[in-house]
């Protein structure tokens, strides 16, 4: 008999204890997370030498005019993309952007996209992270202080 009502016991004890957790697990479950108040995407620094590299591996340059002091870019279809030395001053956001989703409305002056229809390629499958992060690095640090 006394053996019989501990086990009782025992028993309303689990079940009381397990009404409760499901209780409190269903208060907490609703509330949707929300961005800290002010967030804003933002590019994190990134090396401009290597930046370079990858700029230069890729070939950036066949369709890209850019001044690089000690290299002699040879330019396939020089001009087909705008000139790149004019863009130090831009954003980090705007210049991974570029890269990662072709623009039909391009920031260089005078230069107007062909057809509405971007013509870059896509480089996404190509290029990890870190070298995106890299060639914005490069590309932001302007031609003449980029190396030192
Ligand atoms: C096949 C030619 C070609 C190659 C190679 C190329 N681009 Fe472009 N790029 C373009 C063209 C054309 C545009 C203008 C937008 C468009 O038509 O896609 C452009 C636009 C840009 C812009 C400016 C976009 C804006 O909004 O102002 C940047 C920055 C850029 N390219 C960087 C690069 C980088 C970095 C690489 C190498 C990873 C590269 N491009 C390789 C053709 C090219």
């Amino acid at each position: 008999m006394r053996k019989h009502s501990i086990v009782t016991i025992g028993a309303c004890a689990l079940a009381i204890s397990l009404a409760m957790a499901s209780m409190s697990w269903a208060a907490s479950a609703p509330a949707a997370p929300k961005v800290p108040q002010g967030w804003k995407f933002t590019f994190p620094q990134g090396d401009a030498k290597a930046g370079r590299a990858v700029f230069l591996e890729m070939k950036c340059y066949s369709c890209h005019a850019i001044d690089i002091p000690g290299e002699k870019l040879v330019a396939r279809s020089r001009g087909a993309g705008p000139d790149l030395n004019v863009y130090s001053g831009l954003p980090k956001e705007y210049l991974a952007e570029s890269i990662i989703k072709a623009h039909t409305i391009v920031a260089a002056p005078g230069y107007t996209v062909k057809e509405g229809r971007a013509a870059m390629g896509e480089y996404n499958h190509f290029l990890t992270v870190q070298q995106l992060i890299d060639i914005v690095a490069f590309l932001r640090r302007g031609t003449k202080a980029e190396g030192k």
